[in-house]
């Protein structure tokens, strides 16, 4: 349901590589609340992503971009800027990738210099998005910036490994940045921590089937789906939302504040 939450309002979103991608579900929604939007990804997601066929659902340009590039960046909000006739209203960072996950190392045995790898991609490139609207004077008084996160940043999750820290690092950016963006601009940044979701990102996790299984057992509401992280964002990016800054918020069906759930329980349940 459409209720034009986002008429004439221009936002950049990263991070759509297919239709199971947050970002993706993000995209589609802003269109339909009559957002005008620019798209970007890495470029090397361009050849192994369907982004080309989302620009065309929800008639945006594409703008590759390496987010742990200044340059890239640069050339990014200045085109979106262009492209849109003004300047950015909303952003959502929906970056995450860690090297030691993807080739499987243990926490016990990180390589470091993928470790750094990965928090300039999934956490630096928050504050080098940031920093690069801030010096291009590319974003609106207003204006708000979003990025997704996850509650291994609080809580102990083994097989998340370095991406924990990462999100920790993430969500610090956004308290920090959302201090000096409010004073100067009244810009809000706030990240969203979403349930497990399957995506390109979520299955490479190690276990992420039966975590998944867990998580929605052990959240009143069930896992949160990425059309209703979407939602959320939408709310986010709307005007409604304007004094909502510096926040970790979680979008998990209120696995956060659970402590065990006799739906984990098989005696309980058979009891009951
Ligand atoms: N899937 C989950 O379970 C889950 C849960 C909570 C939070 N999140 C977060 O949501 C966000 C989106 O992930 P997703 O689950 O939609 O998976 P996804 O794999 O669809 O998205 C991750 C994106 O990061 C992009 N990316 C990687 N390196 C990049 C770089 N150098 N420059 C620009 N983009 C780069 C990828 O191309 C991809 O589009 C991530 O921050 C992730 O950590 C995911």
């Amino acid at each position: 349901m459409a209720n034009n939450l986002l008429a004439g309002k221009r936002g950049v979103i990263f991070g759509a590589l297919d239709e199971a991608s947050i970002a993706w579900k993000v995209a589609e929604r802003c269109h339909e609340e009559g957002a005008k939007i620019t798209l970007t990804n890495a470029p090397v997601a361009m050849r192994f992503g369907k982004i080309q066929k989302l620009g065309e659902k929800v008639n945006a340009e594409i703008i590759p971009a390496d987010a742990t590039s200044l340059e890239d960046l640069e050339n990014l909000f200045t085109k979106s800027t262009e492209i849109l006739g003004g300047k950015i209203d909303f952003v959502l960072h929906s970056i995450g990738m860690s090297l030691n996950v993807r080739k499987g190392r243990a926490y016990d045995n990180i390589k470091y210099d993928w470790m750094q790898k990965t928090f300039d991609i999934s956490a630096i490139s928050f504050h080098k998005v940031m920093q690069t609207l801030h010096k291009l004077d590319a974003i609106s008084d207003w204006g708000s910036v979003l990025a997704l996160t996850y509650i291994a940043a609080q809580r102990t999750f083994p097989d998340y490994n370095e991406m924990a820290e990462s999100k920790a690092l993430l969500e610090s950016f956004a308290r920090s940045f959302g201090y000096h963006l409010g004073v100067q601009k009244h810009v809000r940044v706030n990240t969203i921590s979403q349930s497990p979701t399957m995506t390109t990102a979520g299955s490479g996790i190690k276990g992420f089937q039966e975590f998944f299984n867990y998580a929605d057992k052990m959240s009143p509401l069930g896992n949160a789906p990425a059309e209703a992280c979407a939602d959320y964002c939408i709310t986010m990016f709307s005007d409604l939302t304007r004094y909502v800054t510096m926040q970790n918020l979680y979008h998990d069906g209120g696995f956060s504040n659970m402590g065990m759930s006799p739906a984990l329980l098989p005696d309980t349940e058979e009891e009951a």
